[in-house]
């Protein structure tokens, strides 16, 4: 338990800006909370929601909440403190939780995770490993589930050799579905890798040839490379696309159906954080990380993210802080 007015290290958002506004700077630590446990933070993956955060284009999320803000939404590490039997101290965790609330996000030395968000991490996954599943996992399986599709069935998935694309497709081959990726040829071998069991290199052309590919369009599609609209054109009639953004408003025809998919209502989805594990487990999902940083390093980590063409996670090691 932290005592009352004690103060952790944590990355900050001070003010709005690029990533030189972030610092390392110290944050109220968690209280226990009913419902919470506190975790000791090994490592937190970087998403693209951290650098929505930073710019101030997540605003309106945040109204009434004071700077600085914390980002970040998946962690891996210890449980430092818990009055839930269910967890005790020392068990190892990873979790995905809202920077969208008072105590701020994942990338801090300690963090208050509701208990529903809490799994326990893989077996023989680091801390930086583990971190890099939970949130990105969430969402591609109310992706892949929200398509309501059967096995045998065919799903497209956009941005296939992302973070979320790439889950989304080894989650759709464990519910047994037939893989079409779209993905830049030099991203094929990776994909393939993942599981896809046809792939569409994104060059000129590539929505004609995954037409050809598909005729009359996919059981389902996920666009985990936010295209929108056009994406529409390459699921079936009466159909489902899986849309990751929002704010995008995008028009459905030909009875399609639209499944939005918003993580932080994923949040508290226990039963499939319990599913990741067991899914890394068995290996039937993978930790991909692209570059560890140290916490100092949380700028460079956010411009290579917004540079584009990241293979896996950039994940902040705060092995340093232990
Ligand atoms: N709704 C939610 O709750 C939620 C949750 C998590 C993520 N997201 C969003 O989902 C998206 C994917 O996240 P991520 O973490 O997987 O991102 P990521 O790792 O950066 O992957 C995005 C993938 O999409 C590809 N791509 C980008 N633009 C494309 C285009 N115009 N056509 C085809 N492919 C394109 C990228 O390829 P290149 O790298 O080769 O450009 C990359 O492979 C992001 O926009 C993220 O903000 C939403």
């Amino acid at each position: 338990m932290s005592p009352a007015g004690s103060v952790v290290r944590a990355i900050t958002i001070p003010s709005y800006g690029g990533p030189e506004v972030l610092s390392v700077g110290e944050v109220p630590a968690p209280a226990a909370e009913a419902g919470h446990v506190i975790v000791h933070v090994g490592a937190a993956a970087v998403n693209n929601a951290d650098l929505l955060l930073r710019a101030g284009l997540q605003k309106h999320f945040v109204t009434g909440l004071p700077f600085p803000y914390v980002p970040g939404m998946d962690l891996a590490g210890t449980v430092h403190s818990s009055t839930d039997s269910r967890w005790p101290v020392g068990t190892r965790v990873m979790a995905a939780v809202s920077a969208w609330r008072a105590g701020g996000g994942a990338q801090a030395e300690l963090v208050g995770v509701p208990v529903e968000s809490l799994a326990t991490s893989p077996v023989g996954l680091s801390d930086v490993e583990a971190s890099t599943l939970p949130m990105n996992g969430l969402t591609a399986m109310a992706s892949v589930d929200g398509l309501g599709v059967h096995a045998g069935d065919t799903v497209v998935v956009l941005g296939a050799a992302g973070a979320v694309g790439g889950l989304a497709i080894q989650i759709a081959k464990v519910r047994g579905l037939y893989v079409v990726a779209v993905a830049s040829a030099a991203d094929e071998h990776r994909v393939r890798e993942l599981g896809a069991d046809h792939v569409v290199p994104r060059g000129d052309g590539w929505f004609d040839d995954v037409r050809r590919d598909v005729p009359g369009g996919a059981d389902g599609v996920i666009d985990a490379a936010v295209i929108g609209q056009p994406a529409v054109d390459l699921v079936r009639d009466g159909g489902t696309l899986a849309t990751l953004r929002s704010h995008d408003q995008v028009v459905m025809a030909r009875g399609v159906v639209q499944r939005k998919v918003f993580v932080p209502e994923e949040l508290s989805n226990t039963a499939a954080l319990t599913e990741l594990t067991a899914l890394a487990d068995s290996d039937a999902i993978t930790a991909r990380v692209a570059r560890m940083f140290t916490p100092d390093e949380a700028a460079d980590a956010h411009a290579l993210l917004a540079a584009g063409g990241m293979r896996g996670r950039a994940v902040l090691d705060f092995s340093s802080w232990q």
